[in-house]
Protein backbone atom coordinates (compact mmCIF):
# COMPACT_ATOMS: atom_id res chain seq x y z
CA UNK A 1 0.00 0.00 0.00
CA UNK A 2 1.89 2.91 -0.93
CA UNK A 3 1.37 4.83 -3.69
CA UNK A 4 0.06 4.19 -7.09
CA UNK A 5 -2.01 5.30 -9.89
CA UNK A 6 -5.32 4.89 -8.75
CA UNK A 7 -4.36 7.07 -6.07
CA UNK A 8 -2.61 10.07 -7.68
CA UNK A 9 -5.27 10.19 -10.55
CA UNK A 10 -7.98 10.24 -7.93
CA UNK A 11 -6.36 13.13 -5.55
CA UNK A 12 -5.50 15.03 -9.13
CA UNK A 13 -9.19 14.78 -9.98
CA UNK A 14 -9.81 16.08 -6.08
CA UNK A 15 -7.68 19.06 -6.57
CA UNK A 16 -9.83 20.79 -9.13
CA UNK A 17 -13.47 19.33 -8.16
CA UNK A 18 -13.79 18.59 -4.40
CA UNK A 19 -16.87 20.28 -2.93
CA UNK A 20 -16.16 23.01 -0.52
CA UNK A 21 -17.95 21.79 2.59
CA UNK A 22 -17.74 23.90 5.75
CA UNK A 23 -15.56 21.42 7.44
CA UNK A 24 -12.96 21.08 5.36
CA UNK A 25 -9.50 22.72 5.02
CA UNK A 26 -9.41 24.83 2.26
CA UNK A 27 -7.01 23.91 -0.77
CA UNK A 28 -3.14 23.77 0.21
CA UNK A 29 -4.05 24.96 4.17
CA UNK A 30 -3.13 22.52 6.55
CA UNK A 31 -5.31 19.54 8.22
CA UNK A 32 -8.86 21.51 9.26
CA UNK A 33 -9.27 21.54 13.14
CA UNK A 34 -10.21 18.28 15.16
CA UNK A 35 -13.96 19.05 16.54
CA UNK A 36 -15.11 20.25 13.54
CA UNK A 37 -14.18 17.16 11.76
CA UNK A 38 -15.54 15.00 14.67
CA UNK A 39 -18.59 17.13 14.77
CA UNK A 40 -18.96 16.73 11.06
CA UNK A 41 -18.53 13.50 11.01
CA UNK A 42 -20.99 12.32 14.00
CA UNK A 43 -23.72 14.62 11.91
CA UNK A 44 -22.80 12.80 8.85
CA UNK A 45 -23.66 9.80 10.30
CA UNK A 46 -27.19 8.65 8.89
CA UNK A 47 -27.79 12.27 7.50
CA UNK A 48 -27.14 14.20 4.35
CA UNK A 49 -24.84 16.86 3.57
CA UNK A 50 -27.12 19.42 3.04
CA UNK A 51 -29.14 18.66 6.13
CA UNK A 52 -26.20 18.75 7.68
CA UNK A 53 -24.72 22.11 6.94
CA UNK A 54 -27.10 24.11 9.14
CA UNK A 55 -26.87 22.45 12.15
CA UNK A 56 -22.64 22.24 11.87
CA UNK A 57 -23.03 26.29 11.44
CA UNK A 58 -25.28 26.58 14.42
CA UNK A 59 -23.18 24.44 16.95
CA UNK A 60 -19.78 26.05 15.61
CA UNK A 61 -21.75 29.13 16.38
CA UNK A 62 -23.07 28.29 19.44
CA UNK A 63 -19.94 26.37 20.93
CA UNK A 64 -16.63 26.78 18.85
CA UNK A 65 -14.53 24.42 20.52
CA UNK A 66 -14.88 21.22 22.14
CA UNK A 67 -14.38 22.79 25.79
CA UNK A 68 -16.78 24.88 25.38
CA UNK A 69 -19.41 22.08 24.10
CA UNK A 70 -18.36 20.03 26.82
CA UNK A 71 -19.38 22.61 29.58
CA UNK A 72 -22.57 22.86 28.22
CA UNK A 73 -25.59 21.31 29.98
CA UNK A 74 -27.15 17.95 27.94
CA UNK A 75 -30.37 19.76 27.27
CA UNK A 76 -28.96 22.59 25.44
CA UNK A 77 -27.03 20.45 23.52
CA UNK A 78 -30.38 18.12 22.85
CA UNK A 79 -32.34 21.20 21.65
CA UNK A 80 -29.84 22.03 19.40
CA UNK A 81 -29.79 18.89 17.87
CA UNK A 82 -33.23 18.08 17.27
CA UNK A 83 -34.68 17.82 13.92
CA UNK A 84 -31.35 15.88 13.05
CA UNK A 85 -32.11 12.99 14.12
CA UNK A 86 -30.68 9.84 15.48
CA UNK A 87 -30.57 11.58 19.00
CA UNK A 88 -28.14 9.16 20.86
CA UNK A 89 -25.89 10.69 18.57
CA UNK A 90 -26.51 14.07 20.82
CA UNK A 91 -25.95 12.42 23.89
CA UNK A 92 -22.65 10.44 22.83
CA UNK A 93 -21.23 13.66 21.86
CA UNK A 94 -22.22 15.58 24.86
CA UNK A 95 -19.93 12.44 26.33
CA UNK A 96 -17.25 12.45 23.70
CA UNK A 97 -17.14 16.28 24.36
CA UNK A 98 -16.47 15.91 28.25
CA UNK A 99 -13.75 13.23 27.71
CA UNK A 100 -12.16 15.29 25.31
CA UNK A 101 -11.96 18.13 27.56
CA UNK A 102 -10.53 15.94 30.57
CA UNK A 103 -7.90 14.95 28.14
CA UNK A 104 -7.00 18.41 27.32
CA UNK A 105 -7.02 17.30 23.37
CA UNK A 106 -8.69 15.26 20.71
CA UNK A 107 -7.03 11.28 20.75
CA UNK A 108 -4.24 11.72 17.14
CA UNK A 109 -4.86 7.78 16.29
CA UNK A 110 -7.84 5.69 14.81
CA UNK A 111 -7.35 3.04 17.82
CA UNK A 112 -8.00 5.98 20.49
CA UNK A 113 -10.58 7.99 18.70
CA UNK A 114 -12.33 4.42 18.67
CA UNK A 115 -12.73 4.74 22.32
CA UNK A 116 -14.69 7.76 22.08
CA UNK A 117 -18.82 7.31 22.85
CA UNK A 118 -20.46 7.46 19.39
CA UNK A 119 -17.14 6.83 17.30
CA UNK A 120 -17.18 3.99 15.50
CA UNK A 121 -14.91 1.80 12.95
CA UNK A 122 -15.86 3.82 10.22
CA UNK A 123 -15.60 7.33 12.31
CA UNK A 124 -12.64 6.93 13.93
CA UNK A 125 -10.97 5.61 10.64
CA UNK A 126 -12.35 8.85 9.08
CA UNK A 127 -10.99 11.19 12.25
CA UNK A 128 -7.72 10.12 12.34
CA UNK A 129 -7.11 10.49 8.36
CA UNK A 130 -9.14 13.85 7.81
CA UNK A 131 -7.67 15.72 11.05
CA UNK A 132 -4.07 13.52 12.13
CA UNK A 133 -3.03 12.57 8.47
CA UNK A 134 -2.98 9.23 9.56
CA UNK A 135 -3.13 6.23 6.73
CA UNK A 136 -6.32 5.03 7.65
CA UNK A 137 -8.58 2.95 5.72
CA UNK A 138 -11.90 4.81 5.44
CA UNK A 139 -15.10 2.45 4.28
CA UNK A 140 -18.11 3.84 3.79
CA UNK A 141 -20.94 2.99 1.47
CA UNK A 142 -20.02 5.62 -1.38
CA UNK A 143 -16.47 3.92 -0.46
CA UNK A 144 -17.94 0.08 -0.74
CA UNK A 145 -19.75 1.19 -4.38
CA UNK A 146 -16.52 2.74 -5.60
CA UNK A 147 -14.14 0.12 -5.08
CA UNK A 148 -16.92 -3.14 -5.52
CA UNK A 149 -16.58 -1.82 -9.08
CA UNK A 150 -13.06 -0.79 -9.48
CA UNK A 151 -12.54 -4.45 -9.02
CA UNK A 152 -15.83 -6.03 -10.33
CA UNK A 153 -16.36 -7.63 -7.07
CA UNK A 154 -18.94 -10.41 -7.35
CA UNK A 155 -19.18 -11.31 -4.05
CA UNK A 156 -22.19 -10.00 -2.33
CA UNK A 157 -22.27 -7.61 0.37
CA UNK A 158 -22.04 -8.28 3.83
CA UNK A 159 -19.80 -10.95 2.63
CA UNK A 160 -17.67 -8.83 0.68
CA UNK A 161 -16.98 -5.88 3.40
CA UNK A 162 -13.10 -7.84 4.01
CA UNK A 163 -12.49 -8.22 0.10
CA UNK A 164 -13.50 -4.46 -0.04
CA UNK A 165 -11.56 -3.38 2.89
CA UNK A 166 -8.67 -4.86 1.59
CA UNK A 167 -8.43 -3.37 -1.96
CA UNK A 168 -8.95 0.20 -0.29
CA UNK A 169 -6.24 -0.66 1.76
CA UNK A 170 -4.15 -1.56 -0.87
CA UNK A 171 -5.34 2.15 -3.09
CA UNK A 172 -4.83 4.23 0.22
CA UNK A 173 -1.95 6.85 -0.50
CA UNK A 174 0.81 7.62 2.32
CA UNK A 175 0.43 10.48 2.14
CA UNK A 176 -3.53 12.15 2.03
CA UNK A 177 -5.26 9.46 3.26
CA UNK A 178 -7.90 12.16 3.98
CA UNK A 179 -8.13 13.92 1.35
CA UNK A 180 -7.95 10.66 -0.45
CA UNK A 181 -10.90 9.24 1.52
CA UNK A 182 -12.96 12.46 1.05
CA UNK A 183 -12.35 12.17 -2.64
CA UNK A 184 -13.48 8.54 -2.98
CA UNK A 185 -16.91 10.12 -0.85
CA UNK A 186 -17.22 12.91 -3.19
CA UNK A 187 -16.76 10.70 -6.13
CA UNK A 188 -19.94 8.52 -4.92
CA UNK A 189 -21.49 11.17 -4.47
CA UNK A 190 -21.29 13.07 -7.39
CA UNK A 191 -19.80 10.58 -10.51
CA UNK A 192 -19.80 6.72 -9.20
CA UNK A 193 -23.73 7.43 -8.04
CA UNK A 194 -25.60 4.15 -7.44
CA UNK A 195 -28.44 3.85 -9.92
CA UNK A 196 -26.69 6.16 -12.94
CA UNK A 197 -22.40 6.15 -12.80
CA UNK A 198 -21.88 8.82 -15.18
CA UNK A 199 -18.11 6.95 -16.23
CA UNK A 200 -17.71 9.60 -19.13
CA UNK A 201 -16.48 11.90 -16.00
CA UNK A 202 -14.28 9.86 -14.24
CA UNK A 203 -11.06 10.27 -13.51
CA UNK A 204 -10.94 6.14 -12.83
CA UNK A 205 -12.40 4.62 -15.23
CA UNK A 206 -9.70 3.76 -17.41
CA UNK A 207 -9.08 1.35 -14.14
CA UNK A 208 -12.34 0.07 -13.58
CA UNK A 209 -13.15 -3.52 -14.52
CA UNK A 210 -17.24 -2.30 -13.86
CA UNK A 211 -16.69 -0.17 -16.47
CA UNK A 212 -17.03 -2.85 -19.93
CA UNK A 213 -19.83 -4.58 -17.61
CA UNK A 214 -22.98 -2.83 -16.12
CA UNK A 215 -21.16 -0.57 -12.93
CA UNK A 216 -24.94 0.16 -11.93
CA UNK A 217 -25.10 -3.52 -10.73
CA UNK A 218 -22.36 -3.37 -8.63
CA UNK A 219 -22.56 -3.97 -5.33
CA UNK A 220 -23.81 -7.08 -5.51
CA UNK A 221 -26.25 -7.26 -2.72
CA UNK A 222 -26.87 -10.74 -0.82
CA UNK A 223 -30.72 -11.47 -1.75
CA UNK A 224 -32.76 -10.22 1.49
CA UNK A 225 -34.01 -13.36 3.05
N1 LIG B 1 -19.82 11.94 4.55
C1 LIG B 1 -19.23 11.58 5.69
N2 LIG B 1 -18.07 12.26 5.86
C2 LIG B 1 -17.94 13.08 4.80
C3 LIG B 1 -16.96 14.03 4.40
N3 LIG B 1 -15.89 14.26 5.16
N4 LIG B 1 -17.15 14.66 3.23
C4 LIG B 1 -18.24 14.40 2.51
N5 LIG B 1 -19.19 13.54 2.81
C5 LIG B 1 -19.04 12.88 3.96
Amino acid sequence: ASDNAISTELLDWYDRHARDLPWRAAPGQPAPDPYRVWLSEIMLQQTTVAAVKPYFAKFLHIWPTVEALAAAPDDQIMAAWAGLGYYSRARNLAKAARVVAELGAFPETEAELRKLPGVGDYTAAAIAAIAFGERAVVVDANVERVVSRLFAIEEPLPKSRKVIRTHTDAITPECRAGDFAQAMMDLGSSVCTSRSPQCLLCPLSRHCEARMAEPEHFPFKAPKK
